[in-house]
């Protein structure tokens, strides 16, 4: 018997992994955090499985299902949205199956920023302009940021930012990162990336605000950064043509060792 925890992706149905897929189809018991996991997923559950929303649970009702389904022999797919290394609580629910001693799996998930950058068309990291993508999000009542992690710091770097969990607080977002990016910086904030509501608002730091439409709210991404409306950025060296590499030697015709 095992707890399988999957992440389930941005939100459409088919950005599963297939081990994800397979595992759910697997499962007699399937434990799924609420409204961003669609149904088409919960769809891949055997016929009589025994499907469980854990949005109104706490911590010791969840555990709680895990510990009945290893006493009647039952594995168990848990599914998050996104990916479960980043905002998932995935964390807190392992300790507690290693104190009881419970075995799992863990099988990652399309992550919501990559969904978001792949609505946009965008890669993140631009040679020259970024090369680094922070997640994060902004305090919360359930999470304070630990002191050192603020918003200016992560700003002060010039990355490319990836605000999770915040676009209720753009107003003080736009107003901490705007001495930082300057107020030409682009923006975008995707809205249910990969569902079939998604929406998508492009702007810059100082026009954000007033682009946003109406009943934008919770499932949201805030992309700040100059990658994300560039085109003036130089090309990467892994494609130019006279870029020495393993798979695409350059001195192999005259004879030469090609560089690792
Ligand atoms: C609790 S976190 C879950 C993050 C998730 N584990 C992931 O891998 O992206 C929820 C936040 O992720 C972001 N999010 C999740 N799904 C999204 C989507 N389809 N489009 C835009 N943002 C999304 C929003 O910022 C939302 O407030």
């Amino acid at each position: 018997m095992t707890i399988h925890f999957i992440g389930a992706g941005p939100g459409a149905p088919d950005l599963l992994t297939l081990r994800g897929r397979d595992l759910i189809g697997r499962c007699q018991v399937c434990l799924y955090a609420g409204s961003l996991v669609p149904e088409e997923i919960l769809a891949h559950c055997p016929p009589g499985a025994r499907i469980v929303n854990t949005a109104p649970l706490d911590l010791d009702a969840i555990v709680a299902e895990f510990v009945a389904a290893d006493a009647a022999g039952q594995d168990v797919a848990r599914l998050h949205s996104g990916d479960l290394s980043v905002w998932s609580a995935m964390g807190e629910q392992l300790r507690r199956l290693r104190a009881v001693g419970i075995p799992y799996t863990v099988t990652p998930g399309v992550p919501s920023f990559a969904a978001a950058a792949a609505a946009l068309g965008a890669e993140l990291t631009l040679p020259g302009l970024a090369q680094s993508v922070v997640l994060t999000r902004t305090s919360g009542r359930a999470s304070p940021m630990p002191s050192r992690e603020t918003l200016a710091g992560f700003a002060a770097t010039g990355a490319t930012l990836a605000l999770h969990l915040s676009i209720h607080k753009l107003a003080e977002v736009v107003a901490e990162l705007l001495p930082f990016y300057g107020a030409e910086c682009p923006v975008a904030v995707v809205y249910r990336a990969s569902w079939p509501d998604e929406r998508i608002f492009r702007a810059t730091l100082s026009t954000i605000e007033a682009a946003m439409g109406d009943g934008v709210e919770r499932t949201a991404l805030i992309l700040v950064g100059p990658a994300l409306a560039a085109e003036g950025f130089a090309e990467s060296r892994l494609y130019a043509g006279d870029y020495d590499r393993r798979f695409r030697p350059t001195r192999a015709e005259t004879g030469g060792s090609p560089a690792a």
